[in-house]
């Protein structure tokens, strides 16, 4: 045996108890002696015991006495009746009344130990039996308690929390989702998700779309939604399943309307700032003009060079005004007034004739290529404004002597363009965020360029207001590539 069993001999004659305590240690058992059956019922209420072996006949209490008392007690505990001829009988009676076996005397060794261990065996069954049942009773408690862990956590989120299944109904939501959405309502759940959001509601597109594994696996979705007056940002990823296929959706929003608030309010600021600024500006562009034409009387050499240099300031705080009045209106919806039919070709070409003399400065080479042009619906200061900042940042960010190539291709639907140089590039970390208003990499060359970070940012707005797509393609030291695809008028 491989664990200790305690068997508890009960018997009044020593010589028998003896006698089974050697046969039995001899096997590996531990063994306990009674002389009676209130001895014995002492002995287990005092430490475990495994297997009783009990004598019938005995003084002060007998052994049917003590097996029914002890069968209440512990009814797990196999007793076998140890019993002479005469009393066979009584041990058949005991049998009915609970025993698990029983063996006569005199013993024989063999038979005595076969039996012993049979109920060793068969105890040993029963406490594994009891153990397997008691820990999946701990284990099922374990999982109410973790469900209802995670549930409570889930009720006490300040952000709504959405669960959705491969049906695209609601399996679970928490208070917070309701408070969000201002339904008062109790929703039993499973529901479709309309029953949340209206049929319109851009995030419906979402959930499909990621159901469908048309998203980036294992990417979270971002998108701002409105629920009444309130913008919330819903943040939306697949929950795959344990087939890892994609089983439903979780979405988590946020209210975020105090930060939109705040945000128009710094725009409308610096709106505000920059319109009361361009008034002055101009009119004091034009009196330096004016006294630079020599109209107020004539100038010496440094003093028109220095109102020369004056109007640079000028034209570049001007410039940066615009910029920021641009992407306020780009923001409001308002930049893209009168969209055409618009040939790219022409404006192509003016752009890069204002362009050039920068360009000659820094011995650029600057040249276009342009084949198999289709109009685009467009509106042409909005395209031209995309030309002016994706060349303008191609000679900025370039060294002396370099190449700018501006190229423009009718490929069915869409029209390419392409703007390329072999400047400074950009590294691959920065690449996502240089369409950021204000962002600018932090680099040596960038810091010699006059610049806001603005650029990129309008002509990302412009290009998708047109439903166009921009991207690109760079290396540190080897040059950068923007790619713009415009749906042509076919
Ligand atoms: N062709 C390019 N080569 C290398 N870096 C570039 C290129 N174009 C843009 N960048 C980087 O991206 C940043 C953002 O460009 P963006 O045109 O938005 O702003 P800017 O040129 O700094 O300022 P401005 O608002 O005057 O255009 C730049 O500061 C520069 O670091
Ligand atoms: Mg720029």
């Amino acid at each position: 045996m491989s664990e200790t069993c305690n068997v508890l001999v009960v018997d009044d004659e020593k010589p028998i108890r003896e006698g089974c305590e050697r046969v039995l240690s001899g096997k590996g058992y531990d063994v306990l002696k009674a002389e009676n059956g209130q001895q014995a019922l002492e002995t287990m209420a005092r430490q475990p015991v495994d297997i009783v072996l009990l004598d019938l006949k005995m003084p002060v209490m007998s052994g049917e006495e003590m097996l029914e008392i002890a069968r209440q007690k512990y009814p797990d505990i196999p007793v076998i009746i140890i019993t002479g001829h005469g009393t066979v009988d009584t041990a058949v009676e005991c049998m009915k009344k609970g025993a698990y076996d029983f063996i006569t005397k005199p013993f024989q060794i063999d038979q005595f130990l076969i039996t012993v261990e049979r109920a060793a065996e068969k105890r040993k069954l029963e406490q594994k039996a009891k153990e397997y049942r008691e820990q999946n009773i701990r284990n099922l408690y374990d999982l109410h308690l973790e469900k209802s862990r995670i549930k409570t956590i889930i009720n006490c989120m300040a952000n709504g929390v959405m669960v959705t299944n491969r049906n695209l109904e609601v399996v679970l939501h928490n208070p917070a989702l309701m408070r969000l959405l201002e339904k008062s309502h109790e929703i039993q759940n499973p529901v479709p998700v309309t029953e949340f959001f209206g049929d319109n509601e851009p995030l419906i597109e979402t959930l499909k779309k990621i159901q469908q594994g048309k998203e980036e696996h294992g990417v979270a979705v971002s998108q701002e939604i409105h629920a009444g007056k309130k913008v919330l940002r819903a943040i939306s990823a697949a929950a795959p399943g344990p087939d890892d296929e994609i089983a439903g959706t979780v979405t988590v929003l946020e209210d975020i309307t105090p930060f939109k608030q705040l945000d128009q309010m710094k725009t409308d600021f610096v709106n505000m700032v920059a319109h009361e600024l361009r008034s002055p500006l101009v009119s004091i562009r034009q009196l330096n003009n004016v006294l630079l034409e020599g109209l107020a009387g004539p100038l010496s050499e440094k003093q028109q060079d220095l109102l020369q240099r004056g109007l640079k300031k000028i034209d570049t705080l001007l410039e940066l005004i615009n910029d920021l009045l641009d992407v306020a209106k780009i923001e409001a919806g308002k930049y893209i007034q009168h969209q055409a039919p618009t040939n790219i070709d022409k404006i192509i070409k003016e752009t890069v004739d204002l362009m050039l003399p920068r360009a000659q400065e820094q011995g650029i080479h600057l040249t276009i290529k342009t084949t198999n042009l289709k109009p685009v619906k467009a509106d042409p200061k909005a395209i031209e404004e995309i030309f002016s900042n994706l060349i303008s940042n191609a000679i900025n960010y370039s060294p002396d002597g370099g190449e700018v190539v501006v190229t423009a291709e009718g490929l069915g639907e869409y029209i390419e363009i392409k703007v390329k140089d072999n400047g400074v590039g950009i590294p691959q970390e920065e690449l996502p965020k240089i369409f950021d208003k204000f962002y600018r990499v932090k680099h040596p060359r960038t810091r010699e360029v006059m610049g806001t970070g603005l650029g990129l940012a309008i002509v990302k707005a412009i290009v998708e207001n047109h439903q166009g797509s921009i991207d690109v393609e760079s290396e540190p030291n080897k040059g950068t590539t923007f790619r713009i695809l415009l749906p042509a008028i076919v």
